[in-house]
């Protein structure tokens, strides 16, 4: 397969980069380099294509997309404290990006594209997420993975381009960069209790959220890819299962040791539950998370 990774440079994008490249695939990855890092890449920089530029610039998505079968859309900015701060800017990226990989894929005749939606497009929940319930996003971030998705979801239909959206639920590993101020929550946690820092939770902890490992959601990708109906296909990807912050801080500090954390304010636009059903990932892409979250948490520190 020729494969193109925009956002590759990223923390799910450079995991799914060796993955293909591992299996023989060849890959362009497509980054501007905004949240990603060349050292992300460095075990595989010699069998990649890299293109330096932007999703939102037309000449950078065909310069990188020309001969693909397939798109994995990573690239986004990936925060919902940022979409809060600057909804233009994200708009721009996170839709208007979409929008010229679908573009571009229709006219060089890419066979399918794969994009790294979000658990954020449900908004808060009392119970298990199903793909067919009502979205309620609550941050730009959240009404722009929807917006995306959406577009994925009438593309087949239109321009015959296959599609698939993965809704990540809360993914953590390696290379989560804990030094952006808008990096997930178990970096967060395991870089400041590494370094004998305070941890302040954002609110009481009981929030809870589904964590799936990154080697799961890479396997989700490579399903989506293999999958052979992918008409606007919308699948979520996560464990199925609720921890809270204060159980995930709990499990981190009894492996790294460290004091109780400190609580401060609730963020603007965090959701209070998240939690998914999982069944039609199984069902349709045959994908089932095999990690779990303590081992997970394991490979992270021993990495
Ligand atoms: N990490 C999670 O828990 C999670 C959950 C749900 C969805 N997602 C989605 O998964 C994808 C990857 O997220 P991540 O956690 O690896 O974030 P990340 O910030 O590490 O990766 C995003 C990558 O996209 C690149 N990028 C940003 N804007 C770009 C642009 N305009 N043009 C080209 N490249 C650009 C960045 O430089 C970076 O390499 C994103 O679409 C994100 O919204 C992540």
């Amino acid at each position: 397969m020729r494969a193109l990774v925009t956002g590759g440079a990223g923390f799910i994008g450079s995991h799914l980069v060796e993955a293909l490249v591992a299996r023989g695939d060849a890959v362009t990855v497509l980054d501007d380099f905004s949240t990603g890092h060349a050292e992300n890449l460095a075990a595989v920089r010699a069998d990649i294509r890299l293109v330096r530029g932007s999703v939102t610039e037309p000449a950078d998505v065909a310069a990188a997309a020309a001969g693909a079968d397939v798109i994995f859309h990573q690239a986004a900015v990936a925060s919902v404290p940022r979409s809060v701060e600057e909804p233009a800017h994200t708009h721009a990226v996170n839709v208007g990006g979409t929008v010229q990989i679908l573009d571009a894929a229709r006219r060089l005749g890419v066979r399918r594209v794969i994009l790294a939606c979000s658990a954020a497009v449900y908004g808060d929940r009392s119970d298990a997420a199903r793909e067919d319930d009502a979205p309620h996003p609550e941050s730009p971030y959240a009404v722009e993975k929807l917006a995306a998705e959406h577009y994925l979801r009438m593309w087949p239909s239109i321009y015959g381009t296959e599609t698939v959206s993965l809704r990540y639920f809360n993914v953590f590993g390696p290379r989560q960069d804990p030094a952006s101020p808008y990096s997930g929550v178990v970096s967060v946690f395991v870089d400041r209790l590494r370094k004998g820092l305070p941890v302040t939770i954002y609110g009481d902890g009981e929030q809870t959220r589904d964590f799936v490992a990154v080697a799961d959601v890479v396997r989700a990708n490579l399903c989506a890819a293999d999958v052979p109906d992918a008409r606007g296909l919308v699948c979520n990807i996560a464990r199925g299962q609720a921890t809270t912050i204060n159980a995930l801080y709990g499990a981190l500090a009894d492996l790294l040791g460290g004091p109780a954390a400190a609580h401060g304010p609730a963020r603007a636009g965090d959701v209070r539950r998240s939690l998914a059903e999982v069944s039609r990932a199984r069902a349709l892409l045959g994908f089932e998370a095999q990690v779990s979250v303590r081992d997970g948490l394991a490979r992270l520190l021993a990495g």
